[in-house]
């Protein structure tokens, strides 16, 4: 029997026994307590608080904004919809780099108001010290490399990473360093398939990817994308399962003709 299927409660254990046996782990974003209950009982793995809310909640053109605050009101709702998945929450930029201490802060108020189980933090050797500090007060980590879009102003594109040599050197060696930490587990985001596949296999904690093919752990998508309601944002990496812009829009129209027309309400739907 499949590992998730006779998990109660996935936990960071639960993912690595999935490594392990080679069944893939399926994540998506979710900011939102009915969108959140849905996910979980569709049977999702994790759910990921994204700071990608700034994007797709807030129509922010990055996920610089999105404060504390903010990321702690959505995965509050998030996690009052949870039974099953792991619920993992973003750390916003500006409230873990440079400082181990603040870090420290923010990852305990995460975990305090909202009831998540883990917290996710973008780079590598330069985060080092935060990450230690909030494992070391038991609160799991989760990694995230190769596109980071908490520094697109560094990159200044949001094109593939880690191409050249010089930049999946580092790569592998900050998806090592992580593991050694001890995060439980690494978001490789928009990097070659062949070097997402390299370090999947050169480390024991689980990688999921988004825009890094198929030899990693398991995949994740920000769920407005793949349920086709943003229209705008169309990478190579996406796949849409739905079109629920199109399904909403006409949704929205038929009800504005029947108020329009009188046909809304009808007898039956009055007291
Ligand atoms: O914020 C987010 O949605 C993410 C995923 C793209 C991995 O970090």
């Amino acid at each position: 029997m499949a590992i998730h299927k006779t998990a109660r409660k996935i936990t960071t254990h639960v993912l690595q026994a999935m490594k392990l046996k080679g069944e893939k782990i399926a994540m998506l974003t979710a900011y939102d307590y009915s969108m959140a209950k849905i996910v979980d009982q569709a049977g999702i793995d994790v759910i990921l608080v994204g700071d990608s809310a700034a994007n797709v909640m807030a129509g922010y053109d990055s996920t610089l904004p999105l404060t504390l605050n903010e990321i702690i009101y959505h995965a509050k709702s998030v996690v009052r919809a949870v039974e099953k998945a792991l619920v993992v929450v973003d750390l916003p930029f500006g409230t873990y780099q440079g400082n181990s201490k603040i870090a420290l802060d923010s990852a305990i108020r995460i975990m305090k108001e909202t009831g998540a189980h883990a917290v996710k933090m973008e780079g590598g050797l330069q985060i080092k010290e935060s990450v230690i500090r909030i494992l070391s007060a038991g609160i799991p980590v989760m990694g995230h490399l190769g596109l980071i879009p908490q520094s697109i102003h560094k990159f200044g594109t949001y094109v593939v990473r880690a191409k050249d040599k010089e930049e999946a050197d580092i790569l592998r060696k900050d998806a090592l360093l992580l593991e050694e930490l001890g995060c439980f587990g690494i978001v490789l985001e928009k990097i070659p398939a062949q070097l997402a596949k390299e370090v999947s296999e050169s480390i024991k904690i689980p990688t999921i990817g988004i825009g890094a093919g198929g030899g990693v752990d398991g995949q994740v998508l920000v769920i407005h994308d793949m349920l086709g309601i943003t229209q705008e944002f169309s990478p190579r990496f996406l796949r849409r399962y739905h079109d629920l812009s199109a399904e909403i829009k006409g949704a929205v129209s038929n009800y504005v003709k029947d108020v329009r027309s009188k046909d809304f309400p009808n007898e039956k739907e009055q007291y």
